[in-house]
């Protein structure tokens, strides 16, 4: 099992080129099933989850072509002819967003059978609204065997679903399977988070009619067929805040280029309070701490709010601040395991219930440390990169689905990071 060692102190100096978001690219993926022309996807990260995923849609009957373009990789994907609608166990357990797949086959083949993807570490996470929401579209929903058996043999027809609260991926598989019902559907407190905005526009670019983009609002004529577009993955914001947290934490400067400071607004803000200066030049984006570091009160919340995957980065962060900082998680109702492992470093947090109380300490040092979810693996690169001494971090396969060649990027920029097979 790979291990990544940190040598931790060293300020992180350079630039460093943010990859395509993974959370756009996922969903973008499986828009390809709406239609049987080709969709090219560029500025895509190459993420275990992506190869899962290509698995998965090629087992759909979706043609795929993949190369690395030198910035970002290329991948076309045609479905001419959907060759399965069952999404199996054994791919959808590897990659819970499989469930993706749900809303454009049942658009497309008028039925699906996608097996219920499990919880994951941080929380249950249930697909129920997924399931009402397409139900609100005329489909006819079975539970049986641990698969999800949706049916809409005369095609879904536009409806109106008010989420109770907001679901990234409810509001995702809604609008892809909302593109192609006869009528108008109404999607109220849909996610606005960009990377929801981006599918949206690709829909668009495919012919799809979509209203309220960027808003909680969103309005989908439906057309009987989409056709083929590229479209280029937006920037990852949670990658691009997770590097602008580890260059304030090593007392370094970074150019993050292709970063967009209009999506990262929440977590700039933050930031900025902490003592961390960000400021836009040419290329993305320049981070810096301005001194010392100061204790903030972070809140997750659904976008604009606070990222809910930047808040484990943010507690290794307040974990070297001056001061205090009460860091409260309200999406997930586990998402405080990094705690355990960054106390093991000399952190000091409190947890109760829902929020996490950070006393800052003067340093870190480096222990030997367990990753056990992706925003959770990359927060103690950042503790690591911080502390004194060795860090040792253990099933680093997390991270590898989130980031792309994380320890070259950061080797490249000062760090003393190597990954050591076990
Ligand atoms: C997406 O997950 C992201 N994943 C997550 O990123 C991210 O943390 C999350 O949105 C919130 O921003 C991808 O985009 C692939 P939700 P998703 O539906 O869509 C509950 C990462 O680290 N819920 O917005 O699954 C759910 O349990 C990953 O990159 C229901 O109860 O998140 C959670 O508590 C982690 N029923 C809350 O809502 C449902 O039907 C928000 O979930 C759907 C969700």
């Amino acid at each position: 099992m790979d291990q990544i060692r940190i040598r931790g102190g060293r300020p992180l100096e350079g630039s460093i080129r943010i990859s395509g978001a993974k959370n756009a690219a996922l969903p973008l993926m499986t828009a390809s099933l709406l239609t049987d022309e080709t969709l090219t996807l560029t500025n895509l990260p190459f993420l275990a989850d992506i190869t899962t995923l290509v698995q998965l849609l090629m087992q759909h009957g979706v043609q795929i072509g993949m190369r690395d373009s030198g910035a970002g990789h290329v991948l076309e994907m045609t479905a001419k002819e959907i060759t399965s609608t069952t999404a199996p166990y054994d791919l959808v357990r590897k990659m819970r967003a499989s469930i993706l797949v749900l809303g454009p086959l049942v658009a497309r083949c008028g039925e699906a059978r996608v097996s219920l993807p499990g919880g994951c570490a941080i929380g249950t996470r249930p697909v129920d609204l997924h399931l009402k929401g397409l139900e609100a579209l005329g489909a006819e929903i079975e539970l049986a065997n641990g698969y999800v058996h949706a049916r809409a043999p005369k095609g879904l027809a536009g409806g109106h679903y008010v989420f109770p609260f907001v679901s990234v991926g409810a509001t995702e598989n809604l609008v892809m399977a909302a593109s192609l019902a006869k009528g108008e559907s109404t999607l109220v407190n849909a996610a606005r988070e960009p990377e929801v905005a981006d599918l949206a526009k690709c829909l668009v670019g495919m012919g799809a009619k979509i209203e309220g983009i960027g808003t909680d609002t969103l309005t989908i004529q439906g057309v009987p067929a989409l056709h083929a577009t590229e479209h280029r993955v937006v920037a990852d914001r949670i990658e691009t805040g997770t590097f602008a947290m580890a260059a304030a934490a090593t007392g370094g400067e970074l150019e993050l280029v292709g970063a967009e400071l209009s999506i990262i607004d929440s977590v700039a803000e933050a930031l900025d309070k902490a003592g961390v200066e960000i400021v836009e030049t040419e290329n993305g984006l320049k981070v810096r701490r301005r001194n010392g570091l100061v204790g903030v009160d972070v809140m997750t919340e659904p976008y604009p709010g606070f990222p809910t995957d930047m808040q484990a980065q943010m507690m290794a962060l307040m974990s070297i601040a001056e001061g205090a900082s009460m860091i409260t998680e309200t999406i997930f109702e586990n998402r405080f395991m990094h705690v355990p492992e960054l106390a093991r470093m000399g952190a000091n947090i409190n947890v109760h219930q829902s929020s996490a109380m950070v006393r800052g300490t003067k340093k870190l040092t480096g222990a030997p440390v367990m990753a056990t979810d992706l925003r959770a693996s990359v927060s103690l690169v950042i503790a690591g990169l911080a502390a004194e001494g060795e860090t040792v971090i253990n099933r680093v396969y997390h991270i590898d689905r989130g980031y792309e060649r994380i320890e070259e990027k950061l080797k490249a920029c000062g760090a003393d990071i190597e990954r050591v097979g076990s």
